[in-house]
């Protein structure tokens, strides 16, 4: 990894889901470019990860309002401001044909994936406006162009409306809106299940693999992407170096647009 030591010297950054996987490793290269952290996620694990990095944690169910209010609550008790917010949690968790999804399946999808991120931009945004200045970068991903998750294509899709709309609507008011649409990114196991439930026969085995194939091959570079690789991304889009950046949805994917 190699960063921009002073890149984030006096902001204070916001980063959803930082327990483990993206957001754990943008959390470690702010950390390395000098932001001044709060790590929100609504596992206990965020703790240790702050302590590793010597930031503000605090656990909090972004799947409510209330939720991302005692976050952005506690950010700005800790930092005074919100200079950038990155949001981060989301995730698919089911993998199968469409026609094969319950309904509260289906809801379950867009209330990780899609309402997470609208509930923090909705809190954090008035503190942003107050200061004439802010950066929310969303995650979003290119599953918005895939197979066997469409109620998870549907929310990421949604994060690149809000995402464009939010940058149209803020800008006046000093505010970017940025997202990059990571693809396949390998990681280390996950401590924190999303709660997918393990494959009960073969079929569903399959189901899982195609859309593993489908990433694959939707790609360029014939591979997945590093946990690094999406980070450095994110964290130019949050940098002033992006200054003139809004309304972006940037693909990290190997030529996969999504
Ligand atoms: N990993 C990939 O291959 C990939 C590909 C494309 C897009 N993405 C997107 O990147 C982002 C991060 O993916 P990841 O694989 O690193 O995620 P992950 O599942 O490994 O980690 C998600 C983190 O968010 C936290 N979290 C989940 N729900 C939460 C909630 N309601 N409130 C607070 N915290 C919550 C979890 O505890 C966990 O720490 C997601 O938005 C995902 O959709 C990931």
């Amino acid at each position: 990894m190699s960063v921009h030591d002073d890149r984030f010297a006096g902001k204070k950054v916001v980063v959803t889901g930082s327990a483990q996987g993206i957001g754990l490793a943008v959390a470690r290269r702010l950390t390395a470019e000098s932001a001044e952290l709060t790590l929100v996620d609504r596992s206990e694990l965020v703790h240790e990860a702050a302590a590793e990095l010597g930031a503000h944690s605090v656990t909090a169910d972004l799947e409510s309002y209330e939720g991302a209010e005692t976050a952005v609550a506690s950010a700005l008790e800790r930092h005074g401001r919100i200079d950038v917010l990155v949001n981060n949690v989301g995730g698919a968790i089911n993998f199968k044909p469409f026609t094969e999804f319950a309904a509260e399946e289906i809801q379950a999808e867009i209330t990780r994936s899609l309402l997470t991120t609208l509930f923090s931009c909705r809190a954090a945004l008035p503190a942003m406006t107050g200061q004439g200045r802010g950066v929310i970068v969303n995650v979003s991903s290119c599953a918005t162009r895939g197979i066997h998750r469409i109620p998870y294509s549907a929310a990421k899709g949604g994060i690149n409306a809000l995402t464009a709309s939010l940058a149209f609507e803020y800008a006046d008011a000093g505010i970017r809106v940025v997202a990059t649409a990571p693809g396949g990114t390998e990681a280390p196991p996950r401590r924190i299940s999303r709660g997918t439930p393990p494959p009960r026969s073969a079929r569903e085995e399959e189901w899982f693999q195609a859309h593993i194939d489908q990433t694959l091959a939707s790609s360029l570079l014939k591979r997945y992407g590093t946990l690094d690789e999406q980070a450095a991304a994110i964290c130019f889009l949050a940098s002033d170096e992006a200054s003139y950046i809004t309304g972006t949805v940037l693909p990290v994917a190997g030529g996969d647009l999504g």
